[in-house]
């Protein structure tokens, strides 16, 4: 439908390195309780001269996931080697990653519940004994070869945990499961960017942008983006509350952060199908967007907000949705 969500998946802006990324736990806001586990871990591993052991991050987009594996990979002073499931295509490349380590790299996987399974097959012996068995020839002659790997610490990123294999989940001694973030924390993050960007953000206008980012730093600092360009084409150069609402007015972000999409999906449920149940396929041709974006991008907000509820029927509209859109709410809801 658009491609230019400013709530959605990457845009292109966030294919290149992002300055406004955190560089070291100390300068990442929020997740708090994660912080604190990770400064204890890393610190043990350090002193034992050994690597970190396998990590799992899993969490809705935008939340810091890749960002905490670099901070991760900073703060054990090692290389970081980035990939993701569908990237590593045959059980040979993962080979040549893996032995390409040096000892201690941490090797990051993204969209980890998207790994083949021969390529996850591989992968099993590499996490629990650091060797992998390459698989040399075909039919009766084929033999196995067994190669030692150096001590690597996996990181595997998913926005899906539901769909990695419990052998693969079984292997990560340690998993964290990314929450959104609070209104303050999502303020502290707005100011912080305004500073690195150079843009002067007041109290208030972090407030409102803060307000609107759906619990996630990616569509904080987009919001603060896009408000940039406002406050200094159509102000003086400063966020300020004025400035704000009227940028994300013009974004047509509504007072609690959805868009025209967000706000689609509830109405489509409302008005077109009684407010549900709807099935995910109904309801993503309905939009004409893919199941994948609905799942992953617009309903974990819904379903936090209390919008929609999921049901084994499909999903439903919540008497809040009804209120939101300003739209009567039937009896049975009440
Ligand atoms: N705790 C934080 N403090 C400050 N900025 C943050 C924080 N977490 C994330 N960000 C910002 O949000 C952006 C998105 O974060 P990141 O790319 O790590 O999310 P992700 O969880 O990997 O998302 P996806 O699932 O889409 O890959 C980063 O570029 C960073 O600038
Ligand atoms: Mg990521």
């Amino acid at each position: 439908m658009r491609s230019e969500r400013i709530v959605g998946f990457q845009l292109e802006e966030e294919a290149l390195p992002s300055r406004l990324r955190p560089v070291s736990l100390a300068e990442f806001i929020g997740q708090e309780e994660i912080k604190e586990k990770l400064r204890i871990y890393i610190a043990a591993a350090k002193g034992r001269s050994e690597p970190l052991d396998h990590v799992l991050l899993h969490g809705p987009p935008g939340l810091g996931k890749t960002t905490l594996a670099q901070i991760i990979a900073a703060e054990m002073g090692v290389n970081i080697r980035i990939s993701s499931g569908p990237a590593i295509e045959k059980a040979g490349d993962l080979a040549a990653i893996l032995t390409n380590l040096r000892p201690h790299d941490l090797f990051f996987i993204d969209e980890i519940h998207r790994l083949r399974r021969n390529v996850e097959e591989i992968l099993y012996p590499a996490m629990e004994e650091y060797k992998i068995d390459i698989i040399l020839g075909e039919g009766p002659n084929a033999q196995s070869l067994r190669i030692d790997l150096p001590p690597f610490t996996l990181v595997g990123a998913t926005t899906r945990a539901g769909l990695i294999s419990a052998p693969m989940r079984d292997r990560f001694e340690v998993s964290f499961r990314l929450g959104f973030y609070s209104l303050d924390e999502l303020k502290e993050i707005v100011i912080r960017s305004g500073r690195l960007l150079g843009i002067e953000v007041t109290e208030e206008g972090a407030e409102e942008l803060a307000k609107r980012a759906r619990g996630t730093p990616r569509i904080a600092n987009r919001l603060l983006r896009r408000t940039r360009d406002y406050a200094e084409v159509k102000g003086k150069g400063k966020i300020d509350l004025e400035i704000a609402r009227r940028s994300l007015e013009m974004l047509r972000i509504d007072e609690i952060g959805l868009d025209e999409l967000d706000r689609a999906l509830l109405d489509i449920i409302i008005t077109k199908f009684g407010g549900g149940p709807v099935g995910l396929e109904t309801l993503a041709a309905a939009l004409s967007e893919e199941k994948d974006t609905i799942t992953d991008v617009v309903e974990p907000f819904l379903l936090q907000r209390g919008f929609i509820q999921r049901t084994p029927q499909g999903r439903v509209a919540t008497e809040g949705a009804y209120a939101h859109l300003g739209k009567d709410c039937p009896d049975r809801l009440l």
